[in-house]
C-alpha cells in the first residue's frame, strides 16, 4: 500500500501565468460573467477563479481517471490541507510511519504532496507528468461534481468529498483571500462586501451550497463510490471518522495496525497542533498564500467570532432552503 506522490516529492509546481492562456481560453472567457473585480469567472453554474480556468479545459481535455485512483473533493477551506494530510498518511502508512522522523509531512506542506489537478498538475503550461505517480494516485481538486469528466464518473475511482457548515467556511474564506489579495498588492476586503458575495453563491468555486449538495446527493446514490465527511465529525471523532474512511479506501487497519493504535498516530501526526508547528507549513508560499494561511484556527464554530447575529440568520436561513429537502443537516 502506496501512493499518490510524485517521485521523488516534493512536488515542483508550476502555475500558470497570465501570458500562458491559449487562444481557446482567452476566447471563452471574453465570453463568460465575472465577478469580484474580474477575479472570478462563471462558468457552466460555478465561479471558477481566472488563475484556474486554463487548468480546468486542461483538465477537461487530458484527465483520464484510473479505476484505483483517490480523488479527494473539497470546497475551498473546508479542511482540505487537513485531509490531504491525513489521506496521504494513510495510504503510505507502510511506506512511511506515521512516528517516523523522516515522515514526508515533517518536510513538505500537504499541499505539494497531494496535487490539486486543474492548478497543480493541468494548471501550468507545461501540465505535469501523471506517469510518475504510483498506484493508487492519490489526487483532489476543488471542482464541482458537474464538472469532473466522464472518465473519473464512469471509472471505479472513489471520491472522498469534505464539507463544513457554511459559516466557519465562510469566515476562514475571508481571512484567506484577504491573506491572497494582501500578497497581490490588493487592499484587503471587509467582511460585509465578502459575505454578500457569498450569500449570493459569488466565491471561488461557488455556490458553495450548490457545491455541496452535489456531492452529497451522488454519495447517497453511489455510497460506494463517494465517502462524504464532515469537518466537524472529524473533529469531534478523528478516530472513528479514519477507521471508517480507511474501511472506504479497502485499506482498514488491521489486527496488528489496532493494538499499535496506528490510527491515533495519523491523528496526532495530522493534528492542527502538530502541523501549524512546523517549520514546513509556517514559511514560504504556496500560490498566492502564505503556507501559513492553511493553518489558522482549526476550530468549530470561530464564526461567532466575526458574523453579526444578521449575517448568522442569513445564512442559516439559505442553508435550510437549500439542505432541508435533501436532508443535510449542520
Ligand atoms: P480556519 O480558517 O477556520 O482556521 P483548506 O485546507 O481547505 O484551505 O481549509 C483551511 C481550514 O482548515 C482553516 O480553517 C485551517 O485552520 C483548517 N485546518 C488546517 N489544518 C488543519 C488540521 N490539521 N486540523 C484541523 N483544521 C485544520
Amino acid at each position: 500500500m502506496s501512493s499518490g506522490t510524485l517521485e521523488p516529492p516534493p512536488l515542483v509546481l508550476k502555475h500558470l501565468q497570465e501570458d500562458d492562456l491559449t487562444e481557446e481560453c482567452k476566447d471563452l472567457m471574453r465570453s463568460l460573467p465575472t465577478a469580484d473585480q474580474g477575479f472570478l469567472y462563471q462558468y457552466q453554474g460555478s465561479w471558477i477563479p481566472r488563475s484556474f480556468m486554463q487548468g480546468l479545459l486542461s483538465f477537461n481535455k487530458h484527465f483520464q481517471a484510473h479505476d484505483t485512483d483517490i480523488l479527494l473533493v473539497t470546497f475551498p477551506k473546508v479542511g482540505t490541507t487537513w485531509l490531504k494530510s491525513i489521506l496521504f498518511s494513510l495510504l503510505n502508512r507502510v511506506r512511511y510511519d506515521p512516528n517516523a522522523q523522516q515522515h514526508p509531512l515533517l518536510t513538505t506542506h500537504p499541499h505539494e504532496l497531494v496535487p490539486i489537478l486543474e492548478i497543480d498538475i493541468y494548471g501550468g503550461k507545461q501540465v505535469l507528468e501523471l506517469t510518475h505517480l504510483t498506484s493508487p494516485r492519490l489526487l483532489s481538486t476543488h471542482l464541482p461534481y458537474s464538472l469532473l469528466t466522464r472518465s473519473v464518473k464512469d471509472s471505479m475511482c472513489k471520491i472522498v468529498y469534505l464539507c463544513r457548515n457554511p459559516k466557519d467556511t465562510f469566515v476562514s474564506l475571508w481571512h484567506f483571500q484577504n491573506n491572497t489579495r494582501v500578497n497581490r498588492g490588493m487592499n484587503p476586503s471587509t467582511i460585509e462586501q465578502d459575505f454578500d458575495n457569498f450569500s449570493n453563491g459569488i466565491s471561488p468555486y461557488g455556490p458553495y451550497w450548490d457545491h455541496v449538495m452535489s456531492y452529497w446527493k451522488e454519495s447517497l446514490e453511489k455510497s460506494k463510490k463517494i465517502f462524504f465527511l464532515e469537518y466537524e465529525k472529524m473533529k469531534e471523532q478523528p478516530t472513528i471518522c479514519l477507521k471508517k474512511l480507511a474501511e472506504f479506501l479497502d485499506c482498514a487497519f488491521s489486527p496488528e495496525e489496532e493494538v499499535k493504535n496506528v490510527v491515533n498516530d495519523i491523528v496526532r501526526l495530522c493534528s492542527f497542533e502538530n502541523l501549524s508547528n512546523l517549520e514546513v507549513n509556517k514559511n514560504g508560499k504556496y500560490l498566492a498564500a502564505n503556507k501559513a494561511a492553511f493553518f489558522r484556527r482549526g476550530e468549530v464554530g470561530d464564526w461567532k467570532n466575526h458574523l453579526t447575529a444578521e449575517m448568522s440568520e442569513t445564512l442559516d436561513r439559505i442553508t435550510e432552503e437549500k439542505f432541508h429537502s435533501v436532508g443535510l443537516k449542520f
